[in-house]
């Protein structure tokens, strides 16, 4: 028995939509339901009701995005999917350091667009420093719309079970041990900022971009809003650079101008 009722999971479903793009499918009722309970707990509000109405017409905006963290999934972990990592070698960290790739002003800029707690900018930092040689003016820019998860991005430290996937050499290397935590390299997170951004809305960042990581999120989106995302993030990548999406994700049914070249990585 879910605490949400059909009409109020469909409040949420809508404003999910209309706000952040989400999807929110009804067999996510009983999911909805157990964060709302924990949200709603040691909050002034009498009623789930009473709680809807006020989100629908008098939260603010840092309201709103509190609600946002209770809806979104944040799992990531480091050098998830390595396909996108092998491609960044092949494709970038390579060429470019061979000299048979080059870019205006050694310039290179990458976007995790879906950053969660940070682990996937700071894999790519890590990959670059490891796979790239010269000097470069690199940056990474890393986004997300979490408010939790941007604050522990930029702590950059992480529990022994986030380490999991970061080979011991590249700890070693790239983290010093604080407490019980790991705490990323200022040589790793220098070369990443954060900034809160909506992919639903007009992005504020120029580029262009080299490569532009939106993985594991798509997932969350309809196929119209996905369309939309893409186009805009397209728009933002150097001619030749690329798109990459999560491996279980693909441009399929969405008219395009970026070509496949391997699966879930596109390129402008
Ligand atoms: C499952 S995580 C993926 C993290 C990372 N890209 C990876 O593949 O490991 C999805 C992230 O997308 C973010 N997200 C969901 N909707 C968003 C939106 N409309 N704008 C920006 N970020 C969003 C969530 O906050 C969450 O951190």
């Amino acid at each position: 028995m879910s605490v949400l009722t059909s009409d109020q999971f469909g409040r949420i479903a809508e404003t999910a939509h209309r706000l952040w793009g989400l999807s929110l499918p009804e067999r996510k009722i009983q999911l909805v339901s157990s964060r709302m309970v924990r949200f709603l707990r040691g909050r002034p509000f009498e009623s789930v009701d009473a709680y809807l109405h006020h989100l629908q017409h008098a939260a603010t905006d840092a309201e709103k995005l509190e609600f946002f963290d209770v809806l979104s999934t944040n799992t990531t972990s480091f050098f998830r999917e390595m396909n996108a990592f092998d491609y960044l070698e092949r494709e970038l960290w390579t060429p470019l350091s061979r000299g048979t790739l080059t870019t205006s002003g050694r310039r290179i800029r990458i976007w995790s667009a879906a950053c969660s707690t940070g682990q996937e900018p700071y894999s790519i930092g890590m990959h670059m420093r490891e796979h790239l040689s010269g000097d470069w003016d690199a940056k990474i820019l890393a986004s997300d719309l979490a408010r939790s998860v941007l604050v522990k991005a930029r702590q950059g430290r992480y529990d022994d079970d986030a380490m999991e996937m970061v080979p011991d050499a590249l700890r070693e290397r790239w983290f010093t041990r604080e407490g019980r935590q790991w705490r990323i390299a200022p040589a790793i997170s220098s070369l990443v900022s954060f900034r809160m951004a909506n992919l639903v809305e007009p992005f504020r960042f120029r580029g262009p971009f080299d490569v532009i990581f939106c993985r594991n999120v798509m997932i969350y989106f309809d196929r119209a809003t996905r369309a939309d995302i893409v186009s805009r993030l397209g728009a933002l990548l150097r001619p030749g650079g690329a798109l990459i999406l999560g491996s279980s994700e693909s441009l399929s049914g969405i008219d395009s101008d970026l070509r496949p070249v391997q699966p879930s990585i596109y390129v402008r």
